[in-house]
């Protein structure tokens, strides 16, 4: 179940709730109350900060502690949240650490199923950022618990801001929230229950309940269509591949883009099996079709002015007497050949197969989004995805469209001497190269191949942040963390807008 928000003007600490979130700054004597708190403050008879500072509080950012009302308040919890220094003199708090505060505080809400946000949110911005973060901090995974102990953090949420705007900017955050988390759950499903069909079917519920267009091939079709790559990749698996196209469509629109979405539900390698030490994560191998699919529906419900289509390859990779071989030939969508070197660099292969066929909706931008490279990770680390593109001023546009919703991402380069150690000596290309240096990089050479002459096209590598192996923080969870949903979203605003 997923949880509700709405905007409130009355005082926070007349309600009834749960909890009532505030937000405190480090000061100079201590902890500092921040905008939204003094009502609450003026409960404790101006005692929050003295109350704060004896429970060891200093103000760093998404620091929490928990605070007995004592019939102060209604509500019998304060859940007080860092916010780090106070900003200078007429500057706002950045949305960034409003969203991670109020992710760190509704984390610490276990067991709370109403939730009074009482943080900065004095102009619209600052409310949609609380929403979003309170939102993405609230969720929680029990498809698989049996235990009656809740995961989610809130029900319901009630965000107290005056803001003019502070309606609609709570409506596009829960948008954008429940299409991230949309994300998180497929990413987070174990395979078994998220096979190439599952998958395909989870794209067609999203489609019907969003009025989305919706169109999935299966085996027969991918066949008769010439899908080579995302055949090879399946063909070892006993679940077999699909590939959905969804489309959203204005009246008004002037332009359209299309996004490609990694969708291999599991990667064990293949033939070229991975060692077993955390191949359990790759079950988050579909997370930018996940991503693909989520950002669709949030653009379903927030209706920009373009048109946006979206593509999710999706196989299962696996190890089997009908698995390809490493040295197998493989005929791609459009007639390219593939030498398969190595059957673990099958993103690039599903991938390639869904970009060609991308380009037959005549798109002004291709975007594709895919868990592609461990190396990857090795260049940006776990949180920050890679950027590459055909085109500078278009790889600048998706930087900034990803600083924009609030994701950290940088730019890569696809250097051209890189294509030479793709050369196949049998086919027209190799879907490895002979060195391993660069391994992010000629992964986006390789898919570059399959962009034709004149097409804008970006590519993201998304490997280490569409799963947090590691403990949660600010509004990111352990596991699927919905990476790159709200980039692809500000990317199909930015081309209704222009
Ligand atoms: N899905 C993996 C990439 C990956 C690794 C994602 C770690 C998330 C975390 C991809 O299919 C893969 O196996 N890539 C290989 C390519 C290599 C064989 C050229 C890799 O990066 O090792
Ligand atoms: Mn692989
Ligand atoms: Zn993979």
């Amino acid at each position: 179940m997923s949880t509700s928000l709405s905007v409130i003007t009355e005082s926070p600490s007349s309600l009834d709730a749960d909890a009532v979130v505030v937000g405190y700054h480090s000061g100079a004597n201590g902890p500092e109350p921040a905008s939204g708190a003094h009502d609450v403050d003026a409960a404790f008879s101006g005692g929050l900060a003295s109350t704060l500072s004896l429970l060891g509080a200093r103000g760093a950012l998404e620091e929490v502690r928990t605070v007995p009302t004592l019939g102060a308040l209604r509500a019998p919890v304060v859940v007080a949240v860092g916010l780090g220094e106070l900003p200078a003199e007429g500057d706002e708090i950045s949305s960034d650490t409003l969203a991670r505060a109020a992710g760190a505080a509704l984390r610490a809400c276990e067991g709370k199923s109403r939730v009074v946000l009482a943080l900065p949110a004095a102009s619209a911005e600052s409310a949609g950022a609380v929403a979003l973060g309170a939102l993405l901090g609230a969720y929680g995974f029990d498809r698989y618990r049996t235990s009656e102990e809740p995961v989610q953090r809130a029900e319901t949420l009630l965000l107290a801001s005056s803001a003019e705007g502070a309606d609609a900017a709570a409506r596009r955050a829960t948008a954008l929230a429940e299409s991230v988390n949309l994300a998180r759950d497929l990413v987070n499903t174990a395979p078994a229950d998220l096979t190439p069909e599952d998958l395909a079917h989870a794209a067609e519920e999203v489609a019907r309940e969003w009025g989305l267009d919706v169109e999935t091939l299966g085996e027969q079709a991918l066949a008769d269509g010439g899908y080579g790559g995302i055949l090879g990749v399946g063909q070892g698996s006993a679940n077999p591949p699909r590939l959905v196209r969804l489309a959203y469509s204005h009246p008004e629109a002037r332009r359209t883009v299309a996004f490609v979405g990694k969708g291999i539900t599991f990667d064990s390698g293949g033939l070229s099996l991975k060692p077993a030490a955390s191949m359990d994560w790759m079950k988050s191998d579909m997370g930018g079709a996940a991503a693909v699919l989520s950002a669709l529906r949030a653009v379903a419900e927030l209706k920009p002015a373009v048109n946006v289509v979206g593509y999710l390859a999706i196989a299962e990779n696996m190890p089997s007497g009908t698995a390809q071989r490493p040295s197998d030939v493989l005929t791609m969508y459009g007639g390219k050949t593939v030498e398969v070197l190595n059957t673990d660099a099958e993103g690039r292969l599903v991938m390639a197969d869904a970009l060609v066929r991308a380009h037959e909706d005549g798109p002004d931008l291709i975007v594709d989004v895919a868990t592609l490279t461990g190396a990857q990770l090795v260049a940006l680390g776990t949180r920050v995805f890679a950027v590459m593109a055909n085109d500078d001023e278009v790889r600048e546009q998706v930087v900034a469209a990803a600083a924009e919703a609030g994701e950290a991402a940088w730019p890569m380069p696809l250097p051209e001497e890189l294509r030479k150690g793709l050369d196949s000596s049998v086919a027209d290309i190799a879907n490895v190269a002979g060195e391993r240096w660069g391994g992010m990089l000629s992964a986006g050479v390789f898919l570059k191949e399959f962009i034709a002459e004149g097409v804008r096209w970006a590519h993201l590598d998304i490997a280490g942040p569409a799963f947090n192996q590691g403990g949660p923080y600010g509004y990111t969870p352990k596991g699927g963390t919905g990476s790159a949903t709200r980039t692809l979203v500000r990317i199909a605003e930015a081309y209704a807008e222009n």
